[in-house]
């Protein structure tokens, strides 16, 4: 049969006509849509949610640090170097500390522990501490560890820990950037007005320690604004007869003199001098708190915690639960 055009036009007509009524019926009809308006607000949903989660992952990462004004970053920036090892009473010492510089402007908290490796107690703690740190492990060699039953006074804690701090400043520090350090021990009470004292230092400020060396109070004698000796009961002639809590150090100075460092073999109570020996003499000391007569820094220390109910319960096999930190 030959196929006639005329008959091809024709069924491409018809076919076109039966389909675009199909499609305008379709049109009038209404459909059910039920289905589809419902996944559709189901994957809006899922993407709200999604979003709602970004936002508060950005509140939390913005919440880690405070932001600091830029009045404030134009402040010398206080290094408060801590020490730290694992004990009973590490944590509530850690928040404690934290809490007081949390009120300091400019700060930047450098955390060194006496540890193989950093733990997840303060790791966790310092990530939720919403200060800027640093966290840095050091572990003392054994021989100059101090064990349990030793007196505190036998091996200075911290020096190797300290060293390591002075080291990263000298490595990490931002050019041109005015700052100074202090060695801010886990177990003192500051005031927060000692910080403002800090600040100022050029060289090295000193100031009253109270509740030290036996005494009520050690401190720097001072006459026409320069400090004349110490007052101090333990070892006087010490080159510097003062606590780790009574001075402050301008980077400058530590950056000018790259080998000064505390002296792990330092004789008992020399350890301070071992250090400032190398960076000032007495007449350059910069008194603070007004002239020496104020104390803002004291050497407390929390009594170790008593663990005899819970070594009993613990022979029994009814010691509390591992899994939560204390
Ligand atoms: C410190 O003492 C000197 C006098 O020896 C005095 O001029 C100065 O005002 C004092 N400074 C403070 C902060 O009290």
């Amino acid at each position: 049969m030959k196929v006639k055009l005329k008959n091809v036009f024709v069924i491409y007509f018809l076919v076109s006509v039966i389909g675009l009524m199909y499609a305008l019926l379709q049109l009038g009809q209404p459909c059910d849509c039920t289905q589809h308006l419902k996944s559709a607000s189901d994957l809006i949903h899922a993407k709200e949610k999604k979003l709602s989660q970004l936002q508060n992952e950005l509140k939390r990462l913005q919440g880690r640090e405070k932001v600091p004004e830029p009045a404030e970053q134009a402040l010398p920036v206080i290094y408060a170097v801590t020490p730290t090892y694992a004990r009973l009473v590490q944590k509530a010492e850690l928040v404690r500390l934290s809490q007081t510089l949390l009120h300091v402007k400019n700060l930047h908290w450098i955390v060194v522990e006496d540890a193989p490796a950093k733990t997840q107690l303060v790791s966790e703690l310092l990530a939720q501490s919403h200060l800027r740190f640093t966290h840095l492990h050091t572990e003392t060699p054994k021989e100059h560890k101090r064990k349990e039953s030793d007196p505190n006074w036998l091996k200075p804690r911290g020096v190797e820990q300290r060293n390591l701090a002075l080291q990263w400043l000298r490595e990490n520090h931002e050019l041109g950037k005015k700052a100074v350090v202090y060695f801010a021990d886990d177990d003192n009470t500051y005031s927060l007005r000692l910080f403002d004292e800090i600040r100022s230092t050029k060289r090295v400020s000193v100031w009253p320690v109270g509740l030290v060396g036996g005494l009520r109070f050690e401190r720097p004698l001072v006459e026409n604004s320069k400090v004349v000796g110490f007052y101090t009961a333990w070892k006087p002639n010490r080159p510097f007869p003062m606590d780790m809590a009574g001075f402050a150090v301008a980077l400058d100075l530590l950056l000018a003199n790259r080998e000064a460092h505390f002296d792990l073999l330092a004789e008992r109570g020399y350890l301070e001098s071992s250090l400032l020996q190398s960076l000032v003499s007495i007449e350059e000391l910069e008194p603070k708190a007004d002239n020496c007569t104020k104390v803002l820094v004291w050497h407390t220390r929390t009594e170790k915690p008593k663990m005899k109910q819970e070594e009993l319960l613990q022979k029994q096999g009814l010691g509390s639960d591992p899994s939560i930190e204390v």
